[in-house]
């Protein structure tokens, strides 16, 4: 299989994966208030992120680059979504287009279809401070992510198994940047144990990308001839790893994003209200995309930022960060882990 063949396979698989019927997102309630005192069309959606100013609390996380037509094709009409409605975008892994820069275009159209947006490049947690400042400086990036995604490469036969060096290139790619560093999860989410020591390490912004949504461990079973079929429901769903970003959020200068199974403008807003000051979607924006396509994209995207400013309306929240500080109830699942991990 060629490599952009895998690329495809893997679009493929990350779309056609079963989804767990039950999402913990349902777990949580935004306390609904009677008395709003707010006009729909007056409300704004702006939020920030440390020292970045977003015009919207969304964007479209990391996917897909290098690999051919086809994967220059998507990238280009989600970065022109993204510029028409406002919101930012994360290109996918630039590891390869670091080593061979014949797989650059399908990075650089991003920053071609939306000069002045918001765009996040994206490397793995093994690229060096060099590496790192090559993917930025490929898109003209405003923000790094660094991934780190384990138990993904441990079920990819091809996968990284030495993780030695991981922690020392986190640490001098984010003293050496000169744009704001964050590391993400890519659905298997984060611990509080986990973002104090990414704090440790000089992070700031961390996005928790919990479970719930794209699921690499299933994307990656379906490539083994011998699957690891039980490492399927490992990991974090994304509002348990936010309630446990949000005992630290108050004691330490960190910025939290939310992804990992957003469905919706619902969920997004959620995320918010559980702390996270903007929020990832990559699986449910692609599948608009490839099945209905691009204006279907953007009225989509429209949509959600009509759910959340209903959120903001029916919490009498004037602002983004107003909605961050509004109560919420935890049932469920998400409850009894909330319960068992306050005092550890
Ligand atoms: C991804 N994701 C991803 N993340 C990353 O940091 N680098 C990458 O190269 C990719 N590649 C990639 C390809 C495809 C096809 C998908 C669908 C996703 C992970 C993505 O950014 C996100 O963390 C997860 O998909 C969970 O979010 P959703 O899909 O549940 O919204």
């Amino acid at each position: 299989m060629s490599r952009s063949e895998r690329k495809l396979d893997h679009i493929r698989h990350a779309l056609g994966h079963e989804r767990d019927v039950y999402n913990h997102f349902d777990d949580i309630d935004i306390v609904h208030q009677s008395l709003t005192e707010l006009n729909f069309d007056q409300l704004h959606l702006s939020t920030n992120l440390g020292e970045l100013q977003l015009s919207s609390p969304i964007f479209v996380n990391a996917m897909t680059g290098g690999g051919g037509q086809r994967t220059l094709e998507i990238n280009k009409s989600l970065a022109k979504a993204a510029a028409e409605s406002g919101i930012g975008m994360a290109v996918g892994s630039q590891m390869a287009a670091i080593r061979d820069p014949h797989e650059r275009p399908s990075y650089e159209i991003v920053r071609k279809e939306n000069p002045e947006g918001i765009v996040f490049a994206n490397v793995g947690s093994e690229a060096d401070y060099e590496q790192a400042q090559m993917a930025i400086d490929m898109i003209r990036a405003d923000a790094l992510q660094i991934h780190v995604n384990t138990l993904q490469e441990l079920i990819m036969p091809e996968g990284d198994r030495d993780f030695r060096e991981r922690l020392h290139n986190i640490e001098s790619i984010c003293r050496k940047a000169e744009v704001p560093v964050i590391v993400k999860e890519v659905g298997y989410g984060m611990s509080k144990e986990t973002i104090k020591q990414l704090y440790d390490l000089g992070i700031s912004y961390m996005d928790v990308g919990g479970r719930g949504g794209t699921n690499f461990s299933k994307v990656e079973n379906m490539r083994r001839e011998k699957p690891f079929a039980s490492f399927d429901n490992w990991g974090i769903p994304t509002p348990i790893s936010l309630l446990e970003s949000r005992e630290l959020v108050g004691q330490l200068n960190i910025h939290i994003i939310g992804s990992g199974g957003i469905r919706n403008g619902l969920d997004g807003a959620k995320a918010i209200a559980l702390g996270a000051n903007c929020f990832g979607m990559a699986g449910s924006l692609l599948r608009v995309l490839v099945e209905k396509g691009y204006e279907e994209l953007v009225s989509e995207i429209q949509h959600i930022h009509k759910e959340i400013k209903m959120v903001m309306m029916l919490t009498n929240s004037q602002s983004v960060s107003e909605l961050q500080k509004k109560p919420y109830v935890v049932h469920g699942e998400s409850k009894t882990w909330l319960d068992q991990r306050a005092d550890q």
